[in-house]
């Protein structure tokens, strides 16, 4: 008898690290369920990945429909073991300091970035708890860094490393992970750095072994960083 796969909601799939995941839980048999707001794009992303078809819903994760169906169409798999908060936005490019912040764009920071997040993990709690499920929630150096013009994205990162705390403690029985994947190829890092060169960051791909670990459960509940991960150091930090 044949039991069904593991089943992983990705947020942010159809490129960059998001993608790259999700190739990779794909090749190891889990089932997924995966978004971001471009329908062909993602469409296309999807298509290769092995196993599947796995679910692809177009939307964006500040919207609380697109927030049900995605927790809708996991119980139909079976039910979520993990969830990857992946997508992110950084507002706006280029980066502005905080004094030239408009409302409108650090409210929209803080509704993909921290309020999205915290409200589809509580969606899906009733899958992850029966599971003893993981939650990781992709966080940046810029939530404990104070780079100049970092303050809207890097606030709402910080944001989601407390709120990854509090779930911690509320949910003993998950493991809940906030990770810092550190500089990557991706459109994000282009968009943060407008016209600059950026061939020497690592590809996404790289990051990916590091969150395979964190899927695992193995590590007690914290924030990590995607390189001491890989250095196969496991003291969680700050
Ligand atoms: N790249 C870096 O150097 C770096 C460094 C530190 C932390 N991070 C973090 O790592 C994570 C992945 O970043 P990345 O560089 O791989 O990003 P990326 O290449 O820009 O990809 C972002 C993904 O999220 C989707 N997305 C964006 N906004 C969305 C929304 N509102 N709803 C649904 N999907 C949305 C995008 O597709 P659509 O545009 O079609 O929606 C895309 O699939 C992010 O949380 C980021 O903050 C990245």
């Amino acid at each position: 008898m044949s039991s069904s796969p593991p089943v992983a909601v990705i947020t942010g799939a159809s490129q960059g690290l998001g993608l790259a995941l999700a190739h990779a839980l794909a090749g190891q048999g889990w089932g997924l369920v995966l978004d971001a707001r471009r329908e062909t794009v993602l469409r296309d992303a999807v298509r290769g990945l092995p196993g599947g078809p796995h679910p692809a819903i177009a939307g964006d994760v500040a919207d609380p429909a697109h927030r049900r169906d995605l927790v809708d169409v996991a119980a139909e798999l079976g039910g979520a073991t993990a969830l990857v908060n992946n997508a992110s936005t950084l507002g706006a490019s280029p980066l502005p300091a905080l004094a030239e912040l408009d409302t409108t764009t650090y409210l929209r920071l803080l509704q993909v970035n921290l309020v999205a997040p915290v409200a589809l993990t509580a969606a899906l709690l009733p899958q992850l708890r029966p599971r003893g499920g993981v939650v990781v929630n992709l966080t940046s150096d810029a939530s404990v860094e104070p780079y100049e013009t970092w303050g809207g994205y890097g606030s709402s990162k910080a944001g989601l490393d407390h709120a990854t705390r509090v779930l911690a403690a509320e949910e003993p029985a998950l493991r809940v992970y906030a990770v810092d994947p550190g500089d990557m190829r991706t459109r994000m890092h282009q968009d943060a750095f407008p016209g600059e060169d950026i061939s020497d960051r690592p590809e996404p791909v790289t990051v990916v072994p590091a969150l395979l670990r964190l899927l695992g459960g193995e590590l007690p509940s914290g924030r990590y960083r995607a390189a001491e991960l890989l250095a196969g150091l496991t003291g969680a930090n700050r």
